[in-house]
């Protein structure tokens, strides 16, 4: 092998990564050789930048744990999370779209009927969540499992709230008429966590730091590819300045205002609610495993 000149280095490193044994991880390191180093070359980067970035990653290393994930937030801040759900979610015309997980998701949450409040016992604005998880002809889907989890009032998630009981998140799963009907209250739009090297990094800019209000959904069904995406509030602070580009126009929905009197869930309210009606609409399938639940990142 040659020794190493400035202009020869790129070629050498993706010499040495023709040895990698899985084609497909010689084709990301080769890739990411060619990427990294077109980059360093690019911004002719300086000895200590490049000191400052390995410190900045390795304290965001030491940050991520099983509750929290500071490299996720990282990547969700730079566009990359939303670019991997796009490439990994071309949908149909029609299907509901996704958007990114987030770091908040927690698995086993509690199953609970059709109808129940999530939000039992906390402050806030109550909301009914109503509609039907439907297929692309329009037929309802049946055993659908609805995953929800969202922010309490204060824009806060369980995780950050340190509960040790499950806190505004729960399963649900369709009947024969595919409708779902969950109570909860609405959530207001927050900040994403600041106390890490991410906000670090945001502080030395002038970058808006927060998402507006949503609902979390994961919508998963035998034969259909899982979904997972938010309903976004309209006219909610920040709907055009989402921080993780998370927003997408077929997500956004009206939280109506309704008065007093017969709730979607049959109750009698002495006080006004909202209604936010959703229709899921799910893609078949592309393969079997496309059918499985597909969070594995679960935290807090
Ligand atoms: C969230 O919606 O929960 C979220 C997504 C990305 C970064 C931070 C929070
Ligand atoms: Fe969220």
């Amino acid at each position: 092998m040659p020794y190493a000149t400035e202009e020869n280095l790129t070629d050498l490193a993706l010499k040495q990564w023709e040895g990698c044994h899985s084609p497909r991880l010689r084709q990301i390191m080769q890739s990411l050789v060619k990427h990294i180093h077109g980059f360093a070359r690019d911004v002719e980067l300086k000895q200590d930048e490049w000191l400052m970035a390995v410190d900045w990653l390795a304290k965001t290393g030491k940050l991520s744990t099983e509750k929290r994930q500071e490299f996720i937030l990282i990547s969700d801040v730079l566009g990359l999370s939303m670019l991997v759900d796009a490439i990994n979610h071309r949908l149909p015309e029609g299907a509901t779209p996704s958007t990114v997980v987030g770091p908040f998701h927690i698995d086993d949450s509690p199953e609970l009927p059709m109808g129940a409040n999530v939000a039992e016992g906390l402050a806030g604005e109550t909301t009914y969540l109503v509609g039907t998880v439907r297929d692309l002809n329009g037929k309802p889907v049946e055993g659908a499992k609805l995953d929800i989890w969202q922010a309490d009032a204060d824009g806060l998630y369980e995780s950050q709230l340190g509960s040790e009981e499950p806190i505004l998140r729960a399963i649900f799963h369709t009947g024969a008429d595919g409708k779902y009907a969950i109570r909860t209250i609405a959530p207001p739009g927050y900040s994403i966590p600041m106390d890490g090297t991410v906000g670090d990094l945001l502080r030395k800019t002038d970058i808006s730091h927060f998402r507006p209000a949503h609902i979390h959904f994961l919508v998963a069904a035998p034969g259909y590819e899982t979904l997972v995406t938010h309903l976004f509030k309209k006219g909610a602070k920040y709907i055009d300045s989402d921080v993780v580009f998370g927003v997408k126009d077929k997500l956004i929905v009206e939280f109506e205002k309704h008065p007093a009197g017969k709730t979607p869930t049959g109750e009698i309210s002495s006080q006004p609610f909202l209604v936010v009606n959703y229709d899921f609409i799910l893609s078949k399938a592309k393969t079997q495993s496309d059918s499985q639940p597909a969070l594995s990142r679960a935290a807090g």
